[in-house]
């Protein structure tokens, strides 16, 4: 079956005929079609602009989050009470915490927000890195909270010891594992061996582990900290339904902490900050672990694939426990982030101090190959 965008109205049930489970389980797997079928009308990429800048999945949600969303669209003349104790409950159950330990987020971007502004003064500064996900320091920056900004190490590794060095008096310790945009790890024993660390330096510091790339992680020292910010309330993990979710323009986010802990973030939430839509996708897609394994299968291939280009191509290609690389391309990536551009390839911006990495999206593998088949040119 061709997916039209006739037909994908029509399996979100929107276009009056509203017959479902038969055209979305003759989709699954091809959820891209869905989104590029939707995207025809009502996109707002320019035609053809293969969009490898963002981390986000370019297969878009599964098909049980689109039943979601057709599902739901009758409740969109309602706030969103019903719908978020439901994905507080999912999200609490996938998970094995008490709803107690759930915080919602428009975005995990939102969470991000909540603990700048709950966690740091004019007293008390934030330790961020370079580079590393720029939220938070640019929330600090406007709030005029001090921050301490720590370069990556050679490896393109968070330094963990020069962040705790910087740990004492600090109101929040931004801790992004996977790092974007460098896509690399810290092991479950570092990541302890920190958070004590800084307690000892600092006893009312508090570490957010911002675990966005969580899902794409094959590193097998790697570990979620949700199990630590269970019982520490000066540890809290935030988690996104942007990335393996697909569901980036949706908006949908969470922490989980301790009880505690969430309570006071709760105060310092938008009340109903994610729609019904959004919060019926992500319902539907924390328990799709079938979805998430198709997911994490197509990013390890077309990853593979894009390492192998660079390295055939003479670069050195780092660890990626990401849905993203990041190559040093020993020349000034603005050019080629142009070139790349006017030949319709979107690719990261400049991150300094690492202004000749490019930072490279994974997106399908028929991406990948026009990407490379561009990047050969804009690299000669
Ligand atoms: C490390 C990290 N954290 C948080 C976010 C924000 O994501 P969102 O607000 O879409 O959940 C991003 C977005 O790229 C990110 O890379």
């Amino acid at each position: 079956m061709t997916v039209t965008r006739r037909n994908f109205i029509t399996a979100l049930g929107l276009g009056g005929a509203g017959v479902l489970a038969a055209p979305v389980l003759a989709t699954r797997g091809r959820e891209h079609d869905l989104w590029a079928a939707a995207l025809g009308e009502f996109g707002t990429a320019p035609a053809g602009l293969i969009r490898l800048d963002s981390n986000e999945n370019p297969n878009g949600p599964g098909v049980r989050a689109f039943e979601a969303i057709k599902a739901m669209f009758g409740e969109a003349n309602r706030y969103p009470d019903v719908p978020e104790d439901a994905l507080v409950a999912a999200i609490a159950k996938e998970h094995g915490v008490s709803e107690e330990n759930v915080i919602l987020g428009c975005g995990s971007s939102e969470i991000l927000r909540l603990c700048v502004e709950a966690y740091t003064s004019t007293a008390q500064h934030l330790v961020t890195a370079a580079p590393t996900f720029e939220l938070p320091a640019s929330f600090a920056k406007t709030l005029g909270r001090p921050v301490m900004t720590v370069p990556v190490d050679a490896k393109l590794r968070l330094d963990l010891d020069a962040m705790a060095d910087k740990a004492g008096g600090a109101g929040l310790i931004f801790f992004c594992n996977p790092n974007n945009p460098t896509a690399t790890v810290h092991g479950d024993g570092a990541v302890r061996d920190f958070v004590a660390r800084v307690h000892r330096a600092s006893p009312a510091t508090v570490i957010l582990v911002d675990e966005a790339y969580h899902e794409y992680v094959d590193d097998p020292s790697y570990r979620t900290a949700i199990p630590m910010a269970l019982t520490d309330p000066n540890v809290i993990v935030s988690r996104t339904f942007s990335k393996v979710f697909g569901m980036a323009g949706l908006r949908a986010g969470y922490a989980i902490a301790h009880k505690d802990t969430a309570r006071k973030l709760q105060a310092w939430r938008l009340g109903s900050g994610i729609n019904v839509l959004a919060l019926a996708a992500a319902t539907a897609s924390i328990v799709d672990h079938e979805h998430i394994a198709l997911e994490q299968k197509r990013n390890r291939e077309a990853k593979a694939f894009t390492r192998a280009w660079f390295e055939k191509a003479g670069f050195e290609v780092g660890a990626s426990e990401a849905n993203f690389l990041m190559i040093d391309i020993r020349r000034d990536m603005r050019p080629v982030r142009e070139a790349c551009r006017k030949e319709g390839i979107a690719v990261g911006r400049p991150f300094p101090p690492l202004t000749t990495h490019l930072r490279i999206s994974i997106g399908t593998m028929d991406e990948m190959q026009k990407a490379t088949d561009v990047l050969k040119r804009a690299l000669a």
